[in-house]
């Protein structure tokens, strides 16, 4: 498939693919999901091949406790992970979420690094050592696949680095892992790191050495291929770069480098790569987090030849200009798919195609929007297709099971005009109980749908981040809303709405009402 992976006739070692989507991943603002979106995410992670799923800090809540546990009982095919910090209360949490898992492990944390120990910890190093290998062992009593980190390992003394991960090797960590906590390293200084532990730890033969980097200075894949090719075995990453600040390494850059460049770094994954675009676009879609378009490996941009000497070039010989195929990494060639006459079965494999195995029942509902798509617009794209699963299936979620307390669109009319206000009438619905309410707005006509809402559902809310764009292009094309909310009592915790239509005024009801019932389920708030 790939040119440079017939050059080598070398072994390649297999790395073990940690994502941390679901924890690391899930700590960016706004990225927070739900107890059915995790699952959802963590099946395609296995699907996808990923040898360990950290799944969550079950300490943090009771909703990341409950993930952690329909986590571990969902997924059989890779191993399943908690965080904790070295606290007897985290490890044991961590321990009863991940109890029915097939393949549990537990990672402990504990920071080691000078400016952590003074200013958040205020211990000293004797104290670091005995909290980590108490922490350890405490979690070793409970199940035999242990990580420990070193939180900031990349700023801490290299002595006491090596101190630090001989005494958890000793304590029954089976792997050591380095996180980069605050991407500051370099991929020179990380190849130092892990060669130093290799050489200098004395037992470190008894654990895997992993690498855990952030993306803040923009080094993060350059840093974790720099720690495998000098020896880790292990690395930690998270689907379209997610995570704290400036994300977390992207799984599929890793791994399609070690794929590529295989001459160099004689090391591979597990991953089966044809899987590496659609489990992109499930994330993207669930979290909200739209992925750059000219984004490595899954960018709307990453196969696109604009050029024309670049185009002239693959037309004669495709290696000219790509080093990879769009179709190993799951990129389907065309992307214009269905249309009126197209059917169910059509309808479900393109779903399949763009990362969503539709149950029975979503397909139902799925196929009904489309049906009504086709018939306002000619043709009907994937991003269409992927909106109207969002729409109809991860914001309508709970209907039929506790229906009760979510608001519903039901309709609108809107009178406007250059030279007058707008009067806006919306009717929601909520119990199977129509709610009417008549706006003459101040401001435009967002500002009225934003009070028509309001008043409606009876909350007061703040937007922090109101947006509209088309999915797709021409004029036909469907708007797609995503509203940022916070109650007005209660700054700081955002709740994310998302509306398509090719209405772009429905879209913006349907995103403010999805913000509005993600609020009320009370379960995914992000905290700002
Ligand atoms: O960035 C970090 O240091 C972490 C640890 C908990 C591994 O996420
Ligand atoms: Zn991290």
């Amino acid at each position: 498939m790939e040119q440079s992976a017939e050059k080598t006739a070398e072994p390649r070692r297999l790395i073990t693919v940690f994502d941390t989507t679901l924890r690391d991943g899930e700590q960016s603002p706004g990225a927070s999901m739900n107890l059915s979106e995790k699952l959802e995410v963590a099946k395609a992670l296995e699907e996808l091949g990923v040898d360990v799923i950290e799944a969550g800090f079950p300490i943090v809540s009771s909703g990341d406790f409950e993930s952690v546990l329909e986590i571990s009982k969902t997924v059989k095919n890779c191993s399943v992970c908690g965080l904790a910090r070295c606290v007897d209360k985290d490890i044991d949490a961590a321990h009863d979420s991940l109890k029915v898992a097939v393949r549990p492990r537990i990672h402990v944390f504990l920071a080691t690094s000078a400016i952590h120990r003074e200013f958040k910890l205020r211990m000293t190093q004797d104290d670091i050592i005995a909290r980590a290998v108490e922490g350890v062992k405490r979690a070793r009593n409970y199940c035999d696949d242990i990580e420990f980190s070193p939180e900031d390992a990349s700023r801490t003394e290299i002595d006491f680095l090596c101190k630090v991960v001989e005494a958890v090797i000793a304590a029954g960590a089976s792997t050591v892992n380095i996180p980069d906590t605050v991407g500051y390293t370099t991929p020179q200084e990380m190849y130092d790191r892990i060669q130093t532990l290799r050489n200098r730890v004395p037992n470190i033969d008894k654990a895997a050495i992993s690498v855990h980097c952030h993306n803040d200075l923009g080094m993060a894949v350059a840093n974790t291929l720099s720690a495998i090719r000098a020896g880790a075995q292990q690395f930690e990453c998270a689907v379209n770069g997610l995570g704290e600040r400036a994300g977390n390494c992207a799984l599929e850059e890793v791994v399609m480098s070690l794929k590529t460049r295989g001459d160099i770094f004689l090391a591979d994954t597990r991953i089966n790569t044809k899987k590496i675009v659609p489990t992109s676009r499930l994330v993207s879609q669930i979290t909200g987090l739209k992925v750059q378009r000219n984004k490595a490996i899954v960018g709307q941009n990453a196969f696109a030849h604009e050029s024309g000497i670049h185009q002239a070039g693959m037309l004669r010989e495709r290696t000219t200009y790509e080093i990879m195929t769009p179709e190993s990494v799951g990129l389907l060639k065309s992307d214009l798919v269905l249309g009126k006459h197209s059917g169910r079965a059509a309808l479900a494999d393109r779903a399949k195609h763009l990362g969503h195995e539709l149950t029975q029942e979503q397909l139902d509902k799925v196929f009904v929007e489309f049906k009504k798509l086709a018939d306002r617009k000619k043709d009907v794209f994937d991003v269409d297709i992927l909106a109207i699963i969002e729409q109809s299936i991860h914001d309508k979620k709970t209907e039929g099971e506790s229906i009760d307390r979510y608001w519903h669109y039901v309709g609108y009319e809107l009178e406007i005009g250059s030279e007058k206000k707008p009067l806006l009438k919306i009717t929601l619905s909520q119990n199977n109980e129509n709610k009417t309410v008549e706006i003459c707005g101040e401001g435009g006509p967002v500002n009225a749908l934003f009070e028509a809402v309001q008043t409606a559902t009876g909350y007061q809310l703040v937007i922090r981040e109101y947006k509209v764009d088309a999915v797709s292009g021409g004029p036909d094309a469907q708007g797609e809303a995503l509203v940022l909310l916070e109650e007005a009592s209660a700054p700081g915790v955002i709740y994310r709405g998302h509306g398509v239509s090719t209405d772009v005024i429905e879209a913006s009801i349907m995103a403010m009402i999805g913000a509005v019932n993600r609020l009320i389920d009370g379960q995914t708030p992000t905290d700002a």
